[in-house]
């Protein structure tokens, strides 16, 4: 099977060369509103932060707050949940900051084993350990940039059985299922702005919530506590500079989502039969284009080390073992025109 899809066809454009996601058509915008910060003489907890989390509320609907990072926000939901010496559920097929963040909040982490068709959190393990380990809390991570395919069977549980639901929404974005947004399944959801997502701002983190006691709560616990001192946070805040950045990587979100999507249906899938497919009615960000093959000329894994492995834990995770051994990952990156840079 061809892995270089990208170069076998003239007319493609360039995607398989690792570009952050930033529009460079967006750096004039940026440019006039880093100057405003400059001139607002307020390089912290003022009017840009407050611009960044609205433009991100009218994107998905639901009130957001703006960290220094995913794990800011993480931390905040856990506390908010009062996981603190309980146990938190969380998939081994992930980025060892999803299970960190529960042990830093005082948890103890039980691993759950993933599905082979969307290497994200299974129900069927999801229910057996929950019903074994009575969870505080749940982490549902959206492996790749699309929705766990088990969502809402694993949100309709924890509203049962009064489990908080975390989503991990570090690749999610611009994943949707049937209009539904990633982070809205659950009590909270996470995005991170690290440098590789599909959005950055180099460092980064929005938490989105429908339950307003939990947002007023992530503002609290950015902030050291402040005003109250209630609330036992560290500094999670997000810098006027960052959230200038922030700002013009929202409203291009959907833009790059569907750059991505066109390039995938035309360039890659019909090179890659053997790919991850979808659900009807789901869109994904495609932080990651799956394909259950081992190509040697790819991104490499999501995940290749499970974190079950990493902090010797003694359960059997076979649908985990299987994912890390068998898929890849095709280079898929945002490249529109660049006419102002090339
Ligand atoms: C699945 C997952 N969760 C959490 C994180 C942590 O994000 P941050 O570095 O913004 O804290 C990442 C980042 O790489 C991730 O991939």
């Amino acid at each position: 099977m061809s892995t270089a899809a990208a170069s076998s066809t003239s007319s493609a454009p360039d995607f398989a060369r690792f570009a952050i996601g930033f529009d460079h058509r967006d750096r004039a915008r940026l440019h006039a509103l880093i100057d405003e910060v400059l001139d607002s003489e307020r390089w912290s907890e003022a009017a840009m932060v407050s611009r960044f989390e609205a433009a991100w509320e009218a994107y998905q609907a639901a009130p957001a707050v703006a960290l220094s990072s995913w794990a800011g926000g993480a931390l905040a939901a856990l506390g908010f949940a009062g996981v603190e010496g309980e146990t938190v559920l969380c998939p081994s097929n992930t980025f060892m900051a999803t299970p960190l963040a529960a042990l830093h909040a005082g948890a103890e982490v039980r691993f759950v084993d993933c599905n082979r068709e969307d290497l994200c959190m299974s129900y069927a393990s999801f229910e057996e350990q929950a019903e074994r380990h009575r969870p505080r809390a749940a982490i549902l991570v959206h492996i790749g940039g699309h929705i766990a395919f088990d969502s809402e069977r694993i949100a309709a549980y924890c509203r049962e059985h009064d489990i908080f639901l975390l989503e991990d929404c570090a690749h999610a974005h611009g994943a949707s299922w049937n209009g539904r947004q990633a982070g809205s399944y659950g009590d909270a959801g996470v995005y991170s702005l690290y440098a590789t997502k599909t959005i950055s701002t180099g460092e980064g983190g929005v938490l989105v919530s429908g339950r307003p006691e939990l947002i007023d709560y992530a503002r609290d616990f950015r902030n050291y506590g402040k005003p109250g001192f209630e609330v036992r946070g560290l500094n999670f805040r997000m810098n006027e500079f960052t959230a200038a950045l922030g700002l013009v990587q929202i409203e291009r979100l959907p833009e790059i989502v569907a750059w991505k999507n066109e390039v995938a249906r035309a360039h890659l899938d019909p090179a890659y039969p053997n790919r991850l497919e979808l659900p009807e009615g789901m869109t994904s960000g495609l932080y990651k284009y799956v394909v259950f093959d081992w190509l040697e000329r790819s991104t490499g894994r999501v995940y290749d080390e499970l974190c079950h492995r990493i902090m010797g834990h003694d359960v059997t995770l076979p649908n985990s073992d299987w994912a890390a051994h068998n898929h890849s990952c095709v280079p898929l990156y945002y490249r529109p025109e660049r006419g102002d840079r090339e």
